[in-house]
């Protein structure tokens, strides 16, 4: 191994990715990740893990939201219409999150559903969704998506394989987001099976820095877009063609708008939104007290209600500003197989290494306000995140099937 990387280890106690028997082209591979890696960040994320969390001084309230629902036929119509222009006049593009690892459901690339318009993929859906936009509003939404280096190839090759699913290709861009090295409790990079530094993508907070550096935000500036829809993959109903919220936000002269569904029991494991020290922002499930979790309003509704459903809505000085945000990691202790000392594949049966991950919407409490409304919950919510159970595709499928059957 070349010296510059021998020292690197020995300079951030990695010395022991030394000890393995590794093949030429092993060692090839392992210098240039060992090149790329920003081993002091590592240090102090590892540093990071082993800090109390503080709790700092934080006024959390409610925060308002306008219920699609309630809105008068003459209100929809009018919001309807400001949003309908910006999107046919080609200002309007969807970006859909698809850089996650998909561990929770344990499978390896795409794979159907079993629906009620026959075998989808989920990409195909998202298709589905554009194509029918396409018609309604007589322009080709650009739609991009967001890979992570695990799955880029696999990706590009699987809609290439499939035509598109009939989408016109020269609309389609994809971008990889970063990835940072797992490491263990003794804050130790680990080995995967073919003797590569395991790593794994940043987090959906990935996103801003991926645009700019991917050179799509320069693309979105050319192609005249202003306004992004982002969502994830993982919501087989994300309705990210809508021109009343796209409307309302115009109107209520925000930069940046969400959707939210009324939150189904104070225990339900999703985010929700708040305002803190008067921002707007998510807390996840995780971190929200369960006195708050089950506080009422006035009107015996959920003061915490608003779920966050990873649908969020942009206008594109927002994402320009936030090309180089350094949002905060949040460590998450997961299970990872790795080469032991003696060169032997482990696959652990309790979490073993610590996961370093950026959210996206921890950029939201940069701003003074931005624009919830609140859908139907049956119309816009299905996510598949569980292999069975809850939020499995299965349970993803039938509310698919009950809205277009
Ligand atoms: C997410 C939200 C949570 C919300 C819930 C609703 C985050 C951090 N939390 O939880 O507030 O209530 O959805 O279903 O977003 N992704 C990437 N790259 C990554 C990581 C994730 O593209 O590095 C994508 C995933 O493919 C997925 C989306 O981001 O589409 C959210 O994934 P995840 O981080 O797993 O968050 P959830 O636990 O699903």
């Amino acid at each position: 191994m070349k010296e510059e990387a021998i020292s690197k280890l020995k300079k951030y106690n990695q010395e022991h990715i030394l000890k393995y028997d590794l093949n030429n082209k092993q060692q090839e591979e392992l210098e240039k990740q060992i090149e790329n890696i920003d081993f002091e960040q590592l240090k102090s994320l590892y540093e990071s893990t082993k800090e109390e969390k503080c709790i700092e001084e934080k006024k959390i309230e409610h925060i308002p939201y306008t219920d699609k629902t309630k809105l008068t036929k003459e209100e929809q119509l009018s919001l309807f219409e400001i949003g309908e222009q910006v999107i046919k006049q080609g200002h309007y593009a969807v970006i859909t999150m698809a850089g996650g690892q998909g561990t929770r459901l344990g499978h390896n690339g795409p794979y159907a559903l079993d629906t009620i318009n026959g075998k989808k993929y989920i990409f195909e859906i998202i298709i589905d969704r554009l194509k029918k936009a396409e018609k309604q509003y007589n322009v080709t939404i650009p739609w991009y998506v967001m890979t992570s280096k695990e799955n880029h190839q696999d990706t590009i090759l699987f809609l290439e394989k499939n035509n598109y699913f009939g989408y016109n290709k020269d609309k389609i861009k994809f971008f990889k987001q970063g990835e940072l090295p797992l490491i263990d409790t003794q804050g130790k990079i680990i080995l995967d099976e073919n003797a590569k530094i395991k790593e794994a993508a940043d987090g959906n907070g990935g996103i801003y820095e991926a645009l700019s550096k991917s050179g799509m935000l320069q693309e979105l500036k050319q192609n005249q877009i202003e306004w992004i829809f982002i969502s994830g993959i993982d919501n087989i109903l994300s309705n990210f063609v809508d021109p009343i919220l796209l409307g309302l936000t115009i109107k209520e002269n925000n930069v940046i708008a969400s959707k939210s569904v009324a939150k189904a029991n104070p225990q339900e494991k999703v985010g929700v939104f708040c305002k803190m020290n008067g921002k707007p922002k998510i807390i996840e499930y995780i971190d929200l007290p369960e006195e708050m979790a089950e506080e009422l309003d006035e009107n015996g509704e959920l003061m915490y209600g608003e779920v966050n459903i990873g649908t969020y809505l942009y206008n594109r000085s927002v994402l320009e500003n936030l090309a180089n945000a350094k949002l905060p990691y949040h460590a998450a202790f997961k299970k990872s197989g790795y080469l032991n000392a003696n060169g032997k594949f482990i696959e652990p049966d309790e979490p073993n290494v610590f996961k370093f991950e950026t959210f996206i919407f921890d950029a939201f409490t940069r701003y003074d306000d931005m624009t919830i409304m609140r859908v139907k919950r049956e119309d816009e919510f299905a996510p598949v995140k569980n292999r069975t159970g809850n939020d499995s595709p299965e349970t993803a499928v039938k509310l698919y099937n009950e809205k277009y059957k």
